[in-house]
């Protein structure tokens, strides 16, 4: 806890943040108008799909899931494989297995716990998304710290710590500001306003003070520094891996893919046969091919990169086909390749196949 001598200088103008709220909210799918009750149904949902993930990308996939799964009763009721086709390319799947195991436990539960301590026992849900859900939803004073969040409440404070150090010296300042009445009053509201600030004003690179409904009180724009704010400690370099996947086709148009282990990266998601991802070098070809599903003319396309949180990925991909595939188990099944939107590939797996599919004869 901060002394008191520094609860004293805490303080966040909330009537002036909600006031900007009530004038300049953003209209988002998953928000309840003013005057409305939120669905908590909906309000959780949106928050373990914001998590790591900007709202634009957010929001066509929150329609499509609402539109299959339109309570919470009936993604208890779908079979995992098809919440993580839904939840393809939006990425950090394990979200989308926590999430399902979630729905069936609060219905099994009858409902959704209320608490931030209760919500941190369901599978997916953190002490950021608790706090959000539990004041979103059903109006518990607790203050949600998220990216956006933190860098608001560093700006106005001027705490220089570099994150993520600064993170514990914010969430006690959020503790202690969420103590005012007027935070008490509505907290979802005042939460969501301060996403909203943090999305459109207190803005990364060159925050918009002019706009800012907590200008007066802010102390990196009084010091000059809002926009040096906040500091991050140099973050160790991305390593890079390599690998190879194998597009494989047969004459009636099918391809075949595997599933994923149901455990660690991509867990239970859908991708195409391939080598491990090691870390050092490129897989030579004839080493490459030495892990292919089965001997065939292979072709080299090219290769595809994509970034993950703690790795970036090259993969190179290579093209055979064969009249028809073998009864002998390759390890995988086939699907037509007109059909593979329907499964449950993640975006690096989308990646190799628009290669595939730019590359295929016509
Ligand atoms: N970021 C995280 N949660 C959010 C929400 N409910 N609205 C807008 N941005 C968010």
């Amino acid at each position: 806890m901060p002394s008191p001598a520094a609860l004293t200088r805490l303080a966040l103008d909330w009537p002036a943040l909600l006031a900007f709220y009530d004038r300049a909210r953003r209209v988002l799918p998953w928000r309840a108008g003013a005057g409305e009750t939120a669905d908590p149904y909906r309000v959780w949902l949106s928050e373990i799909m914001l998590q790591q993930t900007t709202v634009a990308a957010v929001i066509p996939y929150f329609a499509r899931f609402t539109q299959r799964f339109p309570t919470l009763a009936s993604l208890a009721a779908a079979p995992e494989s098809e919440v993580l086709r839904l939840w393809a390319g939006l990425g950090y799947y394990a979200r989308a297995r926590n999430l399902h195991r979630a729905a069936r436990m609060i219905a099994a539960a009858g409902g959704f716990p209320r608490t931030p301590a209760d919500l941190r026992q369901l599978p997916g849900i953190g002490a950021y998304s608790a706090a959000a859900i539990a004041a979103i939803a059903f109006g518990v004073p607790a203050l949600a710290v998220d990216g956006n969040v933190a860098r608001v409440l560093a700006r106005l404070l001027a705490i220089t710590t570099p994150l993520p150090q600064a993170l514990a010296e914010i969430a006690d300042a959020a503790e202690t500001l969420a103590a005012a009445p007027a935070f008490r009053a509505r907290p979802g509201d005042a939460t969501q306003a301060l996403f909203d600030l943090g999305a459109g004003i207190c803005v990364k690179a060159a925050p918009r003070c002019p706009e800012c409904p907590l200008r007066a009180g802010c102390r990196a724009e009084r010091l000059g520094i809002a926009a040096q704010l906040p500091r991050r400690a140099a973050k160790p370099p991305r390593p890079e891996r390599f690998g190879a996947q194998f597009w494989l086709t047969d004459a009636s148009g099918a391809v075949l893919l595997r599933r994923r282990p149901g455990r660690g990266l991509l867990a239970g998601m859908v991708e195409l046969p391939g080598t491990a991802w090691r870390e050092g070098a490129p897989w030579a070809e004839a080493e490459a091919l030495a892990a292919a599903p089965i001997a065939a003319e292979w072709r080299k396309l090219g290769a595809v990169r994509h970034v993950f949180t703690h790795f970036a990925l090259s993969l190179d991909v290579y093209a055979g086909s064969v009249a028809a595939f073998p009864a002998a188990d390759l390890g995988g099944f086939a699907r037509p390749v007109a059909a593979l939107a329907d499964e449950a590939l993640p975006s690096v797996m989308r990646k190799c196949v628009r290669l595939a599919a730019a590359a295929r004869p016509a």
